[in-house]
Order: C-alpha cells, then sequence, then structure tokens
C-alpha cells in the first residue's frame, strides 16, 4: 500500500498545465509536504529518451497502436523509477500527464481501440492510479493558439488539427462524467490566478484527510 498522495494534471493543449503544476508544487512545499513534481511522456531518464521519439518528427511518424505502446513503456520506466518509489516513501506526487492523456490521444484522438488501452492500463500501471486529476479545460482553438503562441513550433500532437483535439476534449470530459469522484474539471479561459485558486481548493482539503 502506498502512504503517498498521486495528482495528475489533464488537458489539451495550452491549458496552462505546466504554469499551474509549477505554483501548486511551490504551494504545497510551503505547506510542508514533500513533493515531486515530474512529467509524461518523461519523467525518469529512459521515458525522457522515448518522449523525444514519440512527440518529435512528423505528424505521421507513428501510428496511433506505436504510439500508445511507446506511451506506456515510457509510463511503466516512469512508474518503476520514480512515481513508485516517491509514493511508498509518502511523498506527493504531483505528474503533468498521465493514462487518460493515452484515453484522450491515443483512444478518442487516434482512435485506438479501447481494449487495447484498457488492458495496457490494468496490466502495465500495477495498481498505481492517481488519487486526484485536474482536468484543464479550454475551447480547442483557444488552446492551440495558446500553444503556437509559446514559440518553438508545433509538436506531432499540435499539428493533428481540430477535429483531433475537439475528440481529445470530449474524452476528457467524459472521463471526469464516469469518476467524478477522481476528477475535477477546471475552466482554463480565465485568470490564471483565478484557476490556482479553484486548485488550492480542490487539492488542500483532500490532501488533509490523508496528510493531516
Ligand atoms: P505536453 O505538451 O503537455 O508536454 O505533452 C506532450 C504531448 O504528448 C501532448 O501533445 C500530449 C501527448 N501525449 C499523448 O499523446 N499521450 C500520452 O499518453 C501523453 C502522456 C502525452
Amino acid at each position: 500500500m502506498s502512504k503517498g498522495f498521486f495528482i495528475t494534471f489533464e488537458g489539451g493543449e495550452g491549458a496552462g498545465k505546466s504554469t499551474q503544476i509549477r505554483r501548486l508544487a511551490e504551494r504545497l512545499k510551503a505547506l510542508g509536504h514533500p513533493v515531486v513534481l515530474t512529467r509524461e511522456p518523461g519523467g525518469s531518464p529512459g521515458a525522457e529518451a522515448i518522449r523525444d521519439i514519440v512527440l518529435n518528427g512528423p505528424p505521421e511518424r507513428w501510428s496511433a497502436v506505436t504510439e500508445t505502446l511507446l506511451m506506456y513503456a515510457s509510463r511503466r520506466d516512469h512508474i518503476e523509477r520514480v512515481i513508485r518509489p516517491a509514493l511508498d516513501a509518502g511523498k506527493v506526487v504531483l505528474c503533468d500527464r498521465f493514462a487518460d492523456s493515452t484515453r484522450a490521444y491515443q483512444g478518442a484522438g487516434g482512435q485506438v481501440d479501447t481494449r487495447l488501452i484498457d488492458t495496457l492500463e490494468a496490466t502495465v500501471l500495477e495498481g498505481v492510479h492517481p488519487d486526484l486529476t485536474l482536468i484543464l479545460d479550454l475551447p480547442v482553438e483557444e488552446g492551440l493558439s495558446r500553444a503556437l503562441s509559446r514559440g518553438g513550433g508545433e509538436d506531432r500532437f499540435e499539428a493533428k488539427g481540430a477535429a483531433f483535439h475537439e475528440r481529445l476534449r470530449q474524452a476528457f470530459l467524459e472521463i471526469a462524467r464516469n469518476e467524478p469522484d477522481r476528477c475535477v474539471v477546471l475552466r482554463a479561459d480565465r485568470p490564471p490566478e483565478d484557476v490556482e485558486a479553484d486548485i488550492r481548493a480542490a487539492v488542500e482539503p483532500r490532501l488533509e484527510r490523508v496528510h493531516g
């Protein structure tokens, strides 16, 4: 049984996850919690190597099934080397994306058979599931234009077109409807301070209950 607390951030492109997750990490550290901040794909040296090959190159470089397998290969390494040891040590793990991203991007966006994703979730995660998932939701057009204005060019997923991104937006909302105890949806088309306040209000009481 892990003693830690596992929080994931999810959402489409340009929703401001990276800013919000950094702010939450600072806040929780200030409150005295031991925090590990990490991301997917990536988060361990092996998983970061997979991140480089899966995100870069032309959109059609990998089929959606191959992407699913690469995401799960990187996720397994990340769990073994970073997430599970941190949870076993009683830490609060904040992860920028996790398994819901595979359901949304490869499942809904890439139309990979749900049975493959169900099987990978059941066998590869070995019981490592988020205690809380914060889904930052915003209209697709706004997210994609925010992501582009960050500079650095489009990655393979940003280049996939509005219909793909609309499918994955709806998939995140459906995950939240199916698992209301785990998931909190936050509108991200608001000032970052307002989103941050809602994130604190969702996280702090839940953490109090387990970490005191
Ligand atoms: P980021 O832009 O939030 O760093 O995420 C990297 C990209 O990887 C983003 O476009 C979403 C994509 N992704 C998937 O397609 N499937 C996954 O399972 C994960 C974790 C990320």
